[in-house]
């Protein structure tokens, strides 16, 4: 394990302990019927880096003692419902076709298409659910104005990943230009990212505040940065490490950055963009102790 990847280790164990908790709670408050309630937790409690909670919580540290940390907690299990949601769908033969996710077979071979094809869309409802309810609060009153605020930016950003993937399938085999490229990785993976850091900073700061702006952008460049990795992992990391079939996008001739510009210029332009990122975090100092954290293990991962 490299330095990063260890310092990384100690935000990214608590956030997932903190996430597999909440994320407990909250399916257990569904009570749904089988088989639709083993799909959803095949596709939600098995692992997973749980990076978009991680930011949520890394977000929200830049305040001591948040006032809304039940309204963190719901953004972090909304939007990771939502990313789960996106995998199963993702995975189903009539778009990636994939038979491996997270070390294990993906939803649709477990239980079938039409099952995985209905946990994904209960995972999506479930989201805005959970959203909109008064889990965790614990008797404090709900900000509605947060509440809204955080509605909006998980809807904008699924809406741009649905958005992103048709433009992923409709470039399979094509020869497209950069912004063309970054246009799907900002829809498809970027805006998802993006909205974890926003509905967290929405429990902090008012849209006026310049650290609204910042963070904007730090999630602009990180979120276009965790696709361009993703794409160079599919080449460089081993299946097993990976816990989903490397080589795959060379195989049904995704457009990627490694495709685009070459594996070295991948890792230029990854590099680049996670030193755009930590611009954009600067202005927090100290604070963003966390975030930085988290930013430098994202350009290390080797999963
Ligand atoms: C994989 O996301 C899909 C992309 C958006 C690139 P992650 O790499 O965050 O997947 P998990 O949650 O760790 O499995
Ligand atoms: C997926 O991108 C983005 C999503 C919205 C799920 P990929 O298709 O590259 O993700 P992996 O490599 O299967 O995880
Ligand atoms: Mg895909
Ligand atoms: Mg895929
Ligand atoms: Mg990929």
């Amino acid at each position: 394990m490299s330095a990063t990847t260890s310092v990384f280790a100690e935000v990214l164990t608590s956030a997932q302990q903190q996430i597999q908790q909440d994320l407990t709670l909250a399916l257990d408050a569904f009570g749904l019927p089988e088989p639709i309630k083993s799909a959803v937790h095949h596709a939600v409690m098995l692992g997973g880096k749980r990076v978009r909670p991680a930011l949520c919580y890394a977000t929200a540290a830049l305040q001591p003692n948040n006032p809304n940390m039940a309204a963190v907690r719901r953004a972090a299990v909304a939007v990771e419902l939502v990313h789960c949601y996106s995998l199963v769908h993702d995975d189903l033969p009539c778009m990636d076709n994939d038979a491996l996710r997270r070390g294990q077979p993906t939803c649709h071979i477990v239980f079938g298409e039409s099952t995985a094809l209905l946990a994904g869309d209960i995972l999506q409802s479930m989201a805005y659910e959970v959203l909109s309810s008064r889990l965790f609060d614990q008797g404090v009153a709900v900000d509605q104005q947060i509440m809204f605020k955080q509605m909006q930016l998980l809807a904008t950003s699924s809406s741009k990943m649905v958005c992103g993937q048709v433009l992923d399938l409709a470039a399979e085999g094509q020869r497209i230009d950069q912004s063309t490229l970054e246009n799907i990785h900002r829809n498809k993976t970027g805006a998802l990212i993006q909205a974890a850091i926003m509905m967290s900073a929405v429990t902090v700061f008012k849209g006026t505040d310049l650290a609204i702006t910042q963070l904007r952008q730090f999630g602009q460049a990180i979120g276009l940065a965790f696709q361009v990795q993703d794409d160079i992992l599919d080449i460089t990391a081993n299946t097993e490490v990976l816990g989903k079939t490397a080589g795959k996008d060379v195989q049904v001739e995704k457009s990627t950055y490694p495709a685009l510009l070459g594996l070295d210029e991948a890792k230029n332009y990854a590099q680049q963009l996670h030193d755009q990122a930590l611009e954009a975090l600067a202005y927090f100092g100290e604070d963003a102790k966390s975030l930085y954290e988290i930013t430098q293990f994202l350009l290390s991962r080797h999963y």
